[in-house]
């Protein structure tokens, strides 16, 4: 199969979703025009399945890798872990062409792609994604950063890869709720931008999820809807937010649980159902979304509804911090049909109106 490439002019790239991919690293490092020393940003766990793997292959390439190890976990996504991939790559006499590789999640490839975008005022930067969720959305389309205890991803900057290397060979050792968190996400293209693709979903969800032969066809779907809503607006001045589905919510949950205990995928799950549900009841888009939405989250085993009790006052004030808040307006994704959707402003009264009556059909 061709690669899949990210069109943004001189900084476009390739996306290489091949099983055993991995294998070929070096070679796929080297032929993206870099060499020399590489900083492998990494976490204890990934680096004891697939650090080897990664390093002897950049080795045959001759590359001089090292290895800088991040704590696992989302609260290690922060200022801190920063400073120690800076204080290491200093220690290695790191220079403007040494790449770094992030072989990792999320967590890893948006911390590694900060200290990318920044050490040095830019170093070359590879993506090695290793769970379902990075793979299909955090390792394209350049978004980077780090949490403040205040809020997710609010310090980054949009800094792009040389190379996107996919295997997805290396989902066995993920644990199946991170298998499912990732699916989220991939639910989450049916619905922005391809119903077709919803309906594979629907008819492939257990298929993927015990990583049958639909998941590179999933993963490439996945990566191709990514890469043309980032082909064709990379800062987000408009229909990248679409991107963000079930995401301003999500996040709100997130903040609210505590960063770490509900997974991004699940609250991103949830968070889409709440989405769903405010088009319907606004009349933004007919009934019937929200449940093929539901249908489909539950099939994968995915929370629809959150379990951690937040009140309409705390959702309003992690509201208020989200990314996508214009002039103090609240704006949210909402779909008009399955494989649609659209950017409304909606404001605190409606949305203290939405929670009134959610609360009032639960009773
Ligand atoms: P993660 O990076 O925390 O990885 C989840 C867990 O899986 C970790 O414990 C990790 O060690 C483990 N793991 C990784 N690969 C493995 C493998 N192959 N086998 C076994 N275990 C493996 O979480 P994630 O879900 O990958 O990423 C979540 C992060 O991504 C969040 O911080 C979120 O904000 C960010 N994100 C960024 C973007 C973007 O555009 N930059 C988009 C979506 C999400
Ligand atoms: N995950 C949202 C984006 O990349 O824009």
């Amino acid at each position: 199969m061709d690669n899949l490439r990210v069109e943004l002019g001189e900084r476009s790239y390739d996306i290489i979703i091949r099983n055993g991919s991995l294998n070929d690293l070096g070679e796929i490092a080297l032929r993206s025009g870099l060499k020399g020393a590489a900083a492998v940003v990494t976490n204890p766990l990934v680096k004891r399945l697939y650090g080897t793997r990664a390093t002897n292959s950049l080795k045959k390439a001759g590359f001089k890798p090292f290895f800088i190890t991040i704590p696992d976990g989302e609260r290690y996504k922060n200022l801190k872990s920063l400073s120690v991939i800076f204080d290491e790559l200093i220690a290695k006499r790191g220079e403007r062409t040494t790449p770094i590789i992030a072989l990792g999640g999320g967590v890893i490839g948006d911390l590694a792609g900060f200290a990318a975008a920044t050490y040095l005022r830019g170093v070359p930067f590879v993506q090695v994604p290793t769970t379902l969720l990075s793979q299909v959305d955090s390792s394209v389309g350049g978004k980077t950063g780090v949490n403040h205890p205040r809020g997710k991803n609010l310090i980054g900057a949009f800094y792009q890869p040389r190379v996107v290397v996919i295997d997805p060979e290396v989902l066995k050792t993920l644990a199946p709720r991170e298998l499912k968190a990732g699916f989220a996400e991939v639910a989450k293209y049916g619905v922005i931008w391809d119903e077709k693709f919803f309906s594979f979903l629907e008819e492939k969800v257990a298929e993927i999820l015990t990583l049958g032969s639909s998941v590179t066809e999933a993963i490439r779907t996945s990566c191709e809807i990514k890469a043309s809503v980032v082909g064709s607006d990379e800062r987000e001045s408009g229909l990248r937010a679409i991107l963000n589905f079930g995401h301003t919510f999500g996040h709100a949950i997130e903040a609210n649980a505590g960063y770490g205990r509900v997974k991004h995928g699940e609250a991103v799950a949830i968070g889409m159902c709440m989405a769903a549900d405010m088009a319907e009841s606004s009349g933004f888009c007919k009934k019937g979304v929200l449940s093929r939405i539901e249908g489909l989250l539950k099939a994968a085993g995915l929370p629809v509804v959150s379990k951690i009790r937040i009140s309409p006052k705390d959702y309003l004030k992690a509201l208020r911090i989200d990314k996508k808040v214009s002039a103090g307006r609240l704006r949210f994704v909402l779909p008009t049909r399955l494989g649609a959707v659209d950017i409304a402003e909606v404001s605190e009264a409606k949305i203290t109106e939405f929670f009134r009556k959610k609360t009032e059909r639960k009773r």
